[in-house]
């Protein structure tokens, strides 16, 4: 399949990942935070509609993907949300988790989110982030400076994001200087997540605030 952006580090697919994956054989680490499937909270469950964009269309991808995950046994970190635990347990397996803390929570939102780890070294630790509203390109998009705990922790090889979203894994992978793959279904995000990679000489516009704001910037273990 030719990709969307490739340079010498990053490689962008447009697609939907249960029809890319299959076709991918260097795949060393899995990072990726999935859609959580918020779209299937009632309307008081505290997301307004529309805020989720894609993740309230394409609920399909924890049955196949959480499934491809268990068959496929390497190395992943795979953030959940509480309604897909159950779910992404049973067919993972993980071994560790890493807990993402957010030093600015809405106040509907849950303060933390977990993020289930297999074949990851080290014991179960928590990094608290700021997560910046203004600015983001993307509705969920994580903080760079905690995807590149997660990144910076996980064992060697290519990292694949199959829900890539703005990018922000292969912004994190790149800046550690690691080869990463990157799956996302929206067109528009490929382009965020194309450019945010394609001019990596500049602080992203995003990170600078970030970066100032973030509380207890090391890692909490
Ligand atoms: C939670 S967001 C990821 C946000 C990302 N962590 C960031 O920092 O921007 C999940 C992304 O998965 C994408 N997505 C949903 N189903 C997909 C599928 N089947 N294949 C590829 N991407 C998909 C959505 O469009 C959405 O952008």
């Amino acid at each position: 399949m030719k990709p969307y952006y490739q340079d010498d580090a990053v490689t962008i697919y447009h697609g939907d990942c249960r029809e890319i994956l299959p076709t991918l054989d260097d795949i060393g680490v899995i990072v990726t935070d999935p859609p959580y499937g918020l779209g299937t909270l009632p309307p008081s469950g505290g997301r307004k509609a529309g805020t989720m964009g894609t993740e309230l269309k394409d609920l399909a991808w924890d049955k196949d993907v959480v499934d491809w995950l268990g068959l496929w046994g390497g190395p992943c970190a795979v953030f959940c949300g509480g309604q897909r635990v159950a779910e992404l347990v049973s067919s993972m397996s993980p071994d560790g988790m890493l807990i993402y803390v957010k030093s600015n929570p809405s106040p509907f939102g849950s303060s933390f989110e977990p993020c289930f780890t297999r074949g990851f070294a080290g014991r179960p630790a928590h990094f608290t982030a700021y997560n910046a509203a203004n600015g983001q390109k993307h509705p969920t998009q994580k903080p760079l400076d905690l995807m590149r705990w997660i990144v910076g922790r996980s064992p060697d090889g290519t990292i694949l994001d199959p829900f890539m979203g703005s990018g922000t894994t292969l912004v994190a992978a790149k800046r550690l200087g690691r080869r990463a793959i990157g799956i996302e279904l929206e067109e528009k995000y490929c382009e965020i997540a194309a450019r945010r990679c394609g001019d990596m000489s500049r602080v992203d516009a995003d990170d600078e605030p970030l970066l100032a704001m973030m509380q207890g910037g090391e890692p909490c273990e």
